[in-house]
């Protein structure tokens, strides 16, 4: 949809070129749509739009940019010359206004036009009216998206309690019953199956709890060091989680390390043989990176090889989605260790 606006707009206007940055509460950007720019700027995937700062987005940051601004040096542009990344398209200065619904904004767009370094009263009120039209477009599609998750979250919500309530009693009585068992009757193979009995259904109140806490959104009121201890204590694992660095992490962040963690303790619970598993969270200004070591009994992995299960995929899949990388080491008898590090 945003690329489809943009190229309308630079289709109806003197401007050639031109992209639009997203800018979340934090303060971070990401490139949302563009057009036609000029090579210097699309190398290497847009690494240069995408990465690092600039003049108008410190000043949409810093609450100075509210309406259409003439003309702003692209210290972006600057950067590829230094670089000599090639082909500017004699592309040195745009046009930026804030993309805006009400007092709300989201974003910026950014149009320019080789040569040009002077724009028109008239080019940035019509600026100023296609980024309302577009920043309005954006708030429908953000609430819609809201009203998505939020009646997800409910779902989910109602599941964990439904399967709380039912099949989580169920199994809780029969492992209670397996032990009446256990100890009323006197023949041996009797109580061996009882035993057997009590010793499954335990294991299934585990997982089941397992899943209720997963199904749970998000349980990271308090951080996401004590959302791992929590979860490890409900499943009788001992974890320990170090933390170096100020953490203030966005929150698809922490929500994505937070699920990579449950699925590790999963994992080690189930798999490792050992009861403790051992978190290292370390923050510099833009990477977050989480070691998660188990000393258990290990397992042949290979990267490419295809597994049939969820866990790591889903891992890997969280890490993909940040852009940042998963990293598992294993061996037999060597314990397992994941590093995850994304960039923000
Ligand atoms: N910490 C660990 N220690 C030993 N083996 C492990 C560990 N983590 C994973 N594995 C091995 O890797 C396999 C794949 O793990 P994965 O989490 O993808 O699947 P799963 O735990 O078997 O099932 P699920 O889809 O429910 O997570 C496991 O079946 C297990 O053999
Ligand atoms: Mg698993």
């Amino acid at each position: 949809m945003l690329s489809c606006a943009l190229q309308v707009l630079l289709k109806g206007t003197e401007f050639t070129t031109g992209w639009i940055f997203f800018i979340d509460e934090e303060g971070g950007h990401s490139l949302e749509a563009y057009h036609n720019i000029p090579s210097s700027l699309s190398d290497d995937g847009c690494c240069l739009l995408k990465n690092g700062g600039c003049w108008c987005v410190n000043r949409f940051r810093s609450g100075k940019l509210t309406m259409a601004s003439n003309i702003i040096e692209c210290q972006r542009i600057e950067k590829s010359i230094a670089e000599n990344k090639g082909d500017t398209g004699n592309i040195e200065y745009h046009a930026t206004v804030p993309l805006q619904s009400g007092n709300e904004s989201f974003g910026l767009l950014n149009v320019a036009a080789p040569g040009k370094n002077h724009f028109h009263e008239h080019e940035l009120a019509l600026l100023e009216s296609v980024a309302f039209q577009i920043g309005s477009a954006i708030k429908r599609i953000v609430l819609t998206k809201k009203e998505q998750e939020i009646a997800l979250m409910q779902e989910r919500n109602r599941l964990a309690r439904d399967l709380h309530d039912s099949v989580n009693q169920l199994l809780f009585s029969l492992t209670l019953t397996a032990r009446g068992g256990t100890l009323l009757s006197g023949d041996e193979q009797v109580k061996e199956t009882f035993s057997t009995i009590q010793g499954l259904a335990q294991e299934a109140l585990t997982e089941m709890r397992a899943l209720i806490w997963q199904l749970k959104p998000h349980g990271l009121e308090n951080g996401l060091s004590e959302a791992l201890n929590g979860y490890g204590e409900m499943l009788g694992m001992d974890v320990e989680v170090k933390v170096d660095g100020v953490v203030a992490l966005p929150s698809k962040i922490e929500e994505a390390l937070w699920r990579i963690g449950q699925e590790a303790i999963n994992n080690a619970k189930k798999h490792s043989g050992e009861e403790a598993i051992y978190f290292q969270l370390n923050t510099s200004p833009n990477l977050v990176t989480l070691k998660i070591k188990d000393g258990g009994c290990g397992f042949h992995y290979n990267p490419v090889q295809f597994i049939p299960s969820m866990g790591i995929k889903g891992m890997q899949e969280r890490v993909n989605q940040l852009e940042g990388r998963f990293q598992l080491k294993s061996e037999p008898g060597e314990g397992t260790e994941i590093v995850v590090k994304i960039p923000y």
